[in-house]
């Protein structure tokens, strides 16, 4: 038998929150594009591309610190990414230990803390092994959060807090009118962090391919036509920049 089940009292939802002019983001997460294109543009493979944006990568992480800026979630391999040639999908899943076995102990300098989001466990073990290292060695650390998105789709992420709510609720661990939305927001792989306060596309694409839906909710966009690769310290710094022009209203005035 099926019950009405009423809607939690929308009043009362979130505090609206307005005074974020000048305030540098707290959180930018970034879906990173371009990759294929900037390496066919000069006649080389698509791996070409990728082995490229990982300097990239230590270029924004670095640029990230000296902004302030205290979590960069980075759109790394998503659900999807799967339907690539396996030899695409394999160079892709061997960048996160070549970038730390490069940049580990310059990110360990800097009082990074590394961890990820998504299906850690159907990783191959090189890439859980060398993640899961920087995960322990820098789990202390408490300046920028580097968190990559790994095997990470949003669809995914919010049926499986739908399945482990509905069991917690059959266990009687979780009493179903006391749903709302931050409760829901501690199911998903995001549990903790706040959501981003920007998002940066890079490569020219405006599209959201199954990132960090639920999250992106009142999350300020910025895409940029510049392809990862050559997506720099400027570009991120502008990005920021004009962030910090925007008026931020969540649905208030
Ligand atoms: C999208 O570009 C990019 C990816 C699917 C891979 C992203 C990975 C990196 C930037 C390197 C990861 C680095 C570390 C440190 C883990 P695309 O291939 O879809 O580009 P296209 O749209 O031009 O084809």
């Amino acid at each position: 038998m099926s019950r009405k089940i009423p809607f939690f009292n929308t009043k009362k939802t979130k505090e609206i929150e307005t005074e974020t002019e000048g305030i540098a983001p707290k959180h930018v997460a970034i879906i990173m594009d371009g990759n294929g294109r900037w390496a066919q543009k000069r006649g080389l493979p698509r791996i070409a591309g990728h082995k490229e944006g990982v300097t990239a990568v230590n270029k924004i992480v670095k640029e990230a610190v000296k902004s302030n800026v205290k979590i960069l979630t980075l759109y790394t391999f998503s659900t999807e990414n799967w339907k690539r040639p396996k030899s695409e999908i394999d160079f892709i899943l061997r960048l996160p230990k070549e970038f730390l076995h490069i940049y580990l102990p310059e990110l360990i300098s800097n009082n990074v803390r590394i961890d990820t989001i998504g299906d850690f466990d159907a990783l191959p073990d090189y890439t859980k092994d060398a993640v899961q290292y920087a995960v322990d060695k820098t789990k202390n650390n408490d300046g920028l959060l580097l968190n990559f998105a790994l095997n990470y789709g949003s669809r995914l992420e919010i049926v499986h807090a739908v399945k482990q709510i509905i069991n917690d609720i059959d266990e009687s661990k979780l009493l179903i009118d006391s749903l709302d939305d931050n409760q829901f927001s501690k199911y998903l792989f995001t549990n903790g962090l706040s959501d981003p306060d920007l998002l940066i596309r890079t490569g020219g694409e405006q599209r959201l391919s199954n990132f960090m839906l639920w999250q992106l909710a009142y999350t300020e966009f910025c895409f940029s036509d510049v392809l990862w690769p050559d997506f720099n310290e400027t570009n991120f710094k502008n990005a920021i920049e004009d962030y910090k022009q925007r008026k931020r209203r969540y649905g208030g005035i």
